[in-house]
């Protein structure tokens, strides 16, 4: 896919690197550190972008939460039009806080609790995906119980190799993801559902992956899924809906905007005529190259061969190049001299896996210095835990020339707070 794209994140004249003008450092100022920092902007217009690259398509659009869940982000989303797409009861919870209508909430993921099941039920959402034949039966209970019609769709498995990074591949049969649809073990479980009293089949899912760079896997999946649905229809089955999940890799060296048009050919391409009503479910795409993490510079430290850039953001704040070796780029968010050589850029965690960055040409740098991890706007703060008892950092907005506080940084206090100590009087 071609990126052509700006980013949000650009140097004004004097060199300083801003988010759509307004310098990083005063944010940094006002602010804090470590701070996750997103383009509302870049955002919005990459979603746009997304809507309007899907335009000739009859289709939904439900952003997954699980790529960044602030609430801020999923309300402004929300109200450009976005529905959205959720994993768990914590999703669920917050999509209704934003104010996503439930009829665009789409339940997705292999381990849905009966609580989890019965709150999406009460909420009235519009879709939830059900992965095996036993979460089908569940379902049927719960919505019995409740005395309400379940809306199912499958997700399946069309055993496509994403071509991605092995943790996040989920295409293939060897995963723990969809019914397979060889060897009739999904269309005997759709006929199921549609015998059952208390489902209403909502049609099929699929996702393959995520963050996938070439169109001919999604290509390979989407006419499997579209070959498999028709089958259905021709037997007489509902099959409303065709899920097409997400994936949609981005350029994590640039940082630019994916082009989503080429995506968007290929779908009208499959999708030509065929009748269905189709959905999405982007999250990296729409929000990874619109948010940087900021941080301070603590220590430089010269070991044998090697500096050691020592900052206040940690594999706590945002676990990606430790979980899955992943490239974030790092800048200077003042006007950087020129490079003086190759550093690691390490946080202060007890872990030599604890690295936002190795190895990356840095210019002279000292305490105070402030660094901005480029593309942490997916999977960044969302999976972020409190090791070592350090506060996950804060998120903040731009928008409309305005920076918003999303979330102040959790304080040792309020972690503290969580936990009991037993009696041992
Ligand atoms: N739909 C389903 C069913 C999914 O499992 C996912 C992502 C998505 C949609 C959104 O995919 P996206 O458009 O964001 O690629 N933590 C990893 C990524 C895990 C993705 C899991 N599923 C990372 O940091 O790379």
């Amino acid at each position: 896919m071609t990126e052509l794209h700006p980013s949000a994140f650009y140097r004004d004249a004097s060199g300083q690197l801003t988010v759509s003008g307004m310098p990083l450092a005063e944010i940094a100022a006002a602010h804090g550190s470590p701070l996750y920092v997103y383009s509302g902007d870049g955002i919005r217009q990459d979603y746009r972008r997304f809507a309007s690259a899907l335009e000739a398509v009859d289709g939904t659009v439900h952003f997954a939460l699980k790529s960044n869940s602030a609430l801020g982000v999923i309300a402004m989303l929300a109200n450009e039009g976005a529905g959205a797409d959720i994993v768990s009861g914590g999703e669920l919870a917050r999509a209704l806080a934003a104010g996503v209508p439930p009829k665009k909430i789409v339940f997705s993921g292999v381990g849905k609790s009966a609580d989890e099941i019965g709150a999406a039920l009460d909420a009235g959402i519009g879709q939830i995906n059900a992965e095996s034949p036993q979460e089908v039966d569940a379902i049927s209970q719960i919505a019995a119980a409740r005395g309400v019609m379940a809306p199912v769709a499958l997700r399946v498995n069309v055993d496509v190799a994403p071509e991605t990074h092995e943790k996040i591949s989920t295409g293939q049969r060897s995963t723990k993801f969809g019914v397979s649809i060889s060897q009739n073990e999904a269309a005997d479980l759709y006929r199921r559902m549609h015998a059952d009293a208390n489902i209403s089949p909502a049609g099929l899912a699929v996702h393959i992956g995520s963050q996938i760079l070439d169109l001919d896997p999604f290509e390979r999946a989407y006419s499997a899924l579209l070959h498999f649905g028709t089958s259905l229809r021709e037997e007489g089955l509902p099959v409303p809906i065709l899920d097409l999940g997400g994936g949609i890799g981005v350029d994590y060296e640039n940082g630019t905007g994916t082009d989503f048009t080429a995506y968007g050919q290929l779908v009208a391409r499959v999708f030509a005529n065929s009748g269905f009503r189709l959905g999405f479910e982007p999250g990296r795409s729409i929000v990874a190259n619109n948010g940087v993490l900021l941080t301070k510079v603590i220590y430089i430290k010269d070991g044998d061969n090697k500096r050691f850039v020592i900052v206040d953001a940690a594999m706590n704040d945002l676990l990606r190049p430790t979980l899955y070796e992943a490239h974030h780029a790092i800048q200077t968010i003042a006007p950087g001299g020129a490079d003086i050589g190759p550093a690691d850029i390490v946080g202060p965690i007890c872990e030599t896996g604890d690295y936002l960055g190795r190895d990356r040409m840095m210019p002279e740098l000292g305490a105070g210095d402030g660094l901005a991890v480029m593309s942490a706007g997916a999977y960044g703060a969302v999976m972020a835990s409190s090791y070592n008892t350090r506060p996950p950092a804060g998120e903040v907005m731009v928008l409309d020339g305005v920076c918003h506080v999303l979330r102040q940084q959790r304080t040792v206090e309020s972690l503290l707070a969580e936990e009991s100590v037993p009696d041992f009087s």
